[in-house]
């Protein structure tokens, strides 16, 4: 059989996703370490916004397989200000757990690049945020070209009660 990335195809988000995209979130989340939300805190509230938001002021996409199945999501928006129009923040990427590590997230994200560098010049500066400890996903942010931004000390508090740094990082259009 093909390889999982052979067999997945990416596209942009619909409202229809929501459901299949809320089922994403809460399986990620239930891995401790990667995402900052615990299950229980990934609602219909949550994932409606953040949808409703990129898919008005910024990009969503899923990946999907040929079986219809959505194995991963990226998104992020443009803040509502002026100031801020060039910019797309709060990136969040998720695959589940069970497909990872076989291609899906780098084709999501590269195609969520390509994207933006070539349909949206508009847009200079991309943010996101990741939890000191997930060094495989910093690695893979600034193999995408981001860069670290400082460290947020002490920002986040992981299930045992310990505390860790969380790592802003943003691409910047050269
Ligand atoms: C981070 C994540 C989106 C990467 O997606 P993926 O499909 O597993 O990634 P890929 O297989 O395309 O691999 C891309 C890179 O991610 C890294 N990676 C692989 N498995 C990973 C894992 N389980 N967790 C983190 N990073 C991983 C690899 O180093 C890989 O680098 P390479 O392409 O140079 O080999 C995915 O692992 C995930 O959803 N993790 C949990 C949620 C999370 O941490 N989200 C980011 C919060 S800031």
């Amino acid at each position: 059989m093909p390889d999982l990335k052979s067999r997945t195809n990416i596209r942009q988000t619909t409202a229809a996703d929501q459901p299949a995209v809320l089922n994403l979130y809460r399986r990620v989340a239930s891995v401790p370490g990667g995402l900052a939300r615990l299950a229980e805190e990934v609602d219909e509230t949550w994932v409606n916004e953040f949808l409703t938001r990129a898919c008005t002021d910024g990009l969503s996409l899923v990946a999907e397989t040929k079986g219809n199945e959505i194995v991963g999501e990226i998104h992020a928006y443009t803040p509502m200000l002026f100031c801020f129009s060039h910019v797309l923040t709060d990136l969040t990427i998720a695959v589940v757990p069970d497909v990872q590590g076989q291609g899906v997230g780098r084709l999501l994200f590269e195609t969520f690049m390509r994207n933006v560098v070539e349909a949206h010049p508009e847009i200079l500066r991309i943010e996101l945020i990741s939890r000191e400890s997930n060094r495989k996903a910093i690695q893979f942010y600034e193999s995408l070209g981001f860069r670290r931004e400082g460290e947020l000390g002490s920002r986040i508090r992981n299930v045992d009660g310990s505390l860790e740094s969380d790592i802003p990082m943003a691409w910047i259009r050269s």
